[in-house]
């Protein structure tokens, strides 16, 4: 295929990428988006097995059947709920196939050819990269799943063993680069990087996934480009850098909305609770009040301004429908209805964004933290729907740094008039430990799955 062709092409992919990733930013737009970067990648993938000198389709064919059924099978088949794992496992994907490519690309050349030191320098930073990417990935996607290490691993003497292991990484790929055609420094390297990648994340708790995994994400990126100095295409490294700087953006917003910086989430052990959390017989010491539909339908009746909490119950129970119903039913009586949006809500960035638009909650409606927060001094009733962690006021008030929330900006919901919280027990959340919310003066539990509790809502509603 003529360069200027192939050019053209990588041009037009990477301007659909760059419209695709502004398209992602906002739920209107957001399919669109999606639809734009895919037809980009295609482009680009064509454009690629048409430009380089493919000895056999075959075994690309077969390899493309054989990814796309298993990706097709586990878009299908994973839970809303469980899109973080799937993400993590889906960087470290990108990560060892940028380590694998380099090291093949490596054999090719280094047969009879000395490589040039931007390979050598590429080459190492690929399998470098790609392999902490790869290792890091697979434990977030283990600790996610709850399969294993759920808890943090904090071995005696970790910060040294990591800066031992990082040194010696940067040793390896220090003789990749002075002694490029040397397969034994490569393949040594990337055994040390995958080390690394594991001691990254094992002392990281779950409460810091949602920042871990997005770092993956744009070193993925990175291997990628890594991946395409090597391979001298233009397109792998602007897709590798433009995934690695939104990974780093997206990275640096959730750091902010935990209130960590990210040194401490890599390094602080964070999410290890350092002092064990108060039990929660301490916390609600029988001031826990339980109401029922029809009380928490006669508070509603009687409000003018209602703020709707969803978190991560909403989702495990798909009560996005009822609440929508909810919503209409509140507003043909008048009553002013919003939504507080945490960043950090559910298991994703943008969770409850996207299961309220799947209901076709009116995108205005939902309002961030900082935005909401200073009105529910001015809100009758806060409607926290499977919400806990991020309603927490502990992160507010603790100074013990060993608390997974401390710190972290928090929803103001105690600060309205009455709290409603619908969930089914007095279970903690994500972070594991008691939400003193449930047991304050003006709040009252209605414990049920939340679609079963919105919708009884409704009915008691309809009989006010
Ligand atoms: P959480 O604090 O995790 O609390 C969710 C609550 O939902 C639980 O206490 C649970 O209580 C309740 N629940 C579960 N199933 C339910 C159902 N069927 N019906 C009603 N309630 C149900 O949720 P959150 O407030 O959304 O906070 C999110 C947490 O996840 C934060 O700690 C955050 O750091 C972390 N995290 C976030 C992300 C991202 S990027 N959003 C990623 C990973 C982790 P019951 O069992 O009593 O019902």
């Amino acid at each position: 295929m003529p360069a200027p062709i192939v050019a053209l092409a990588y041009l037009l992919a990477a301007a659909l990428f760059i419209l695709g990733l502004k398209g992602l930013a906002h739920p209107r737009t957001a399919v669109r988006g999606n639809l734009m970067a895919a037809l980009g990648m295609l482009i680009a993938v064509v454009v690629t097995l048409f430009d380089r000198q493919i000895v056999s389709f075959e075994v690309i064919l077969a390899g493309l059947v054989v990814g796309g059924l298993f990706g097709a099978l586990l878009a299908v088949r994973v839970p809303m709920t469980g899109m973080p794992q799937m993400v993590a496992l889906l960087n470290g994907f990108g990560g060892i196939a940028s380590a694998l490519v380099a090291g093949a690309a490596l054999l090719e050349v280094s047969g009879g050819v000395m490589p040039s030191l931007q390979m050598a320098v590429a080459t190492a930073a690929a399998g470098l990269v790609g392999a902490v990417t790869f290792w890091g990935s697979l434990v977030a996607f283990i600790k996610l799943q709850g399969l294993a290490l759920e808890k943090p691993v904090l071995l005696p003497g970790r910060h040294g063993i990591l800066v031992m292991v990082a040194v010696l990484s940067l040793a390896l790929a220090g003789w990749l680069v002075a002694d490029p055609s040397n397969h034994l420094a490569y393949w040594a390297l990337v055994a040390a990087a995958s080390l690394l990648g594991l001691l990254l994340v094992i002392p990281i708790g779950g409460a810091d996934m949602p920042v871990v995994i997005s770092l993956l994400n744009s070193y993925s990126g990175l291997a990628a480009a890594a991946t395409g100095f090597v391979l001298q295409n233009t397109m792998l490294i602007i897709a590798g850098a433009l995934v690695g700087a939104a990974g780093l953006i997206l990275t640096s917003l959730m750091s902010k909305a935990m209130n960590r910086s990210l040194t401490n989430v890599l390094f602080g052990g964070f999410g290890a609770q350092a002092a064990a959390p108060a039990a929660s017989g301490d916390v609600y010491g029988g001031r826990v009040k339980s109401g029922t539909p029809e009380e928490v339908a006669m508070l509603l009746e009687g409000a003018r301004r209602v703020v709707i909490v969803p978190g991560y119950g909403m989702a495990v129970a798909q009560a996005q429908y009822a609440v929508r119903d909810l919503v209409h039913l509140l507003e043909s009586r008048g009553v002013e209805v919003e939504f507080a949006i945490h960043p950090v809500a559910g298991r994703m960035p943008g969770h409850m964004n996207v299961l309220l638009a799947e209901a076709d909650i009116p995108y205005d409606k939902l309002k961030e933290m900082d935005v909401i927060n200073p009105s529910f001094q001015q809100t009758d009733v806060a409607l926290v729907i499977g919400a806990n962690d991020v309603t927490n006021p502990v992160a507010r008030n603790t100074t013990d740094s060993g608390n997974p929330i401390a710190g972290m900006p928090i929803l103001n919901v105690d600060q309205a008039r009455a709290v409603v919280v619908v969930k089914r027990s007095l279970s903690p959340g994500f972070a594991g430990i008691p939400n003193p919310l449930f047991a304050a003066d003006n709040t009252l539990m209605l414990f049920r799955d939340a679609k079963q509790g919105i919708t009884d809502l409704i009915a008691a509603l309809k009989q006010v």
